[in-house]
């Protein structure tokens, strides 16, 4: 059953957080509602606009559709992440997406408020929750790659005054974490002092942690162990502050760099241990396993097991 976020975060909000996997193919779309009805968990799934391009947009729409079919018992928000104004828009008029995105964080406050506005507007006549961004994180996302010097953490102030002229639903905050595989150097982690601050001026009202794979050092180590060549300084967010973030009012985790490290890993280790083979189906079921494996994994760190 699709649900607004709005409706999963009521029931979250200062509990547990909810997940929000990217998919792109059918092997993750299978993993995903596998992994989050053997925990018994609600969940977002969430499509860049990179995946909209890279599977085609109606694809997706019709492998989920299909995957609703296959599993009933799943609850889940369809979600646009990281959206312009146009892909908000479309994502709106589909009656497909429960809940979008609007990213103008690289834009100054005023017109971040301006864009947000009108995508508020536009989704809630349509019963469309509204997540938006302010302060930016470090990190490549779609096309745009901020630099570390460039990221830079919300401001407590501003985040209420922006979630007060925006009406949105939730809000992606800049907390110290950035996307990919490279988040921390030495002691560095989630700053929760910046977060305690934003939940004080926003109480009950839903936030977002965005770049919060945890990066597994097991997975960068089999990785390279079968060939890949990943820096073993990769490093992402401690999973056991997932359930801290939550209880300040963080009710959104996205996670989708972790998944592409189980993808690269089973693939990999495959191929080196059956090196006659050239079937896809043999590490994709392997994979879909894996990945189910994992998201269950996930649903116990964000508290969400036996939510449903
Ligand atoms: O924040 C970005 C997500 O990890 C999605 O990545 O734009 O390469 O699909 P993507
Ligand atoms: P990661 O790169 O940490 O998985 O973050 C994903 C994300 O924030 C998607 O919007
Ligand atoms: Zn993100």
């Amino acid at each position: 059953m699709i649900v607004t976020a709005a409706e999963l975060f009521k029931v979250a909000y200062g509990k547990f957080a909810v997940g929000a996997y990217n998919i792109n193919n059918m092997e993750q779309t299978h993993g995903l509602f596998r992994g989050a009805i053997q925990s018994q968990s609600p969940f977002i799934i969430q499509i860049s606009r990179g995946a909209r391009k890279y599977a085609d947009k109606r694809m997706l729409e019709a492998m989920i559709r299909a995957a609703e079919t296959i599993y009933p018992e799943a609850v889940f928000v369809v979600h646009l992440d990281h959206g312009d104004e146009a892909t908000c828009y479309d994502c709106i008029d589909s009656g497909f997406y429960s809940s979008v995105m609007i990213d103008a964080s690289h834009e100054p406050f005023e017109k971040n408020v301006e864009i947000t506005r009108r995508v508020v507007e536009r989704a809630h006549a349509k019963g469309v929750s509204v997540e938006a961004e302010l302060g930016m994180l470090g990190g490549v996302e779609e096309d745009v790659k901020v630099e570390e010097g460039h990221a830079c953490l919300t401001d407590p102030d501003q985040a209420k005054e922006f979630v007060e002229l925006t009406g949105c639903d939730s809000l992606a905050c800049a907390i110290g974490t950035s996307h990919g595989a490279y988040k921390f150097k030495g002691k560095q982690s989630i700053r929760f002092d910046v977060l305690q601050k934003i939940q004080q001026r926003l109480p009950g009202f839903p936030l977002v942690m965005h770049g919060s794979s945890s990066v597994p050092q097991s997975e960068i180590m089999r990785i390279n162990a079968a060939g890949g060549k990943l820096d073993p300084s990769a490093c992402g967010v401690n999973d056991n502050e997932y359930l801290p973030a939550a209880k300040l009012g963080v009710t959104k985790i996205n996670i989708d760099t972790d998944g592409r490290l189980v993808w690269t890993r089973v693939h990999r280790e495959y191929f080196r241990d059956h090196p006659e083979d050239f079937d896809f189906r043999g590490p994709g079921r392997v994979f879909m396993t894996e990945y189910a494996n994992f998201i269950a994994s996930r649903s116990e760190k964000l508290g969400s097991v036996n939510t449903l």
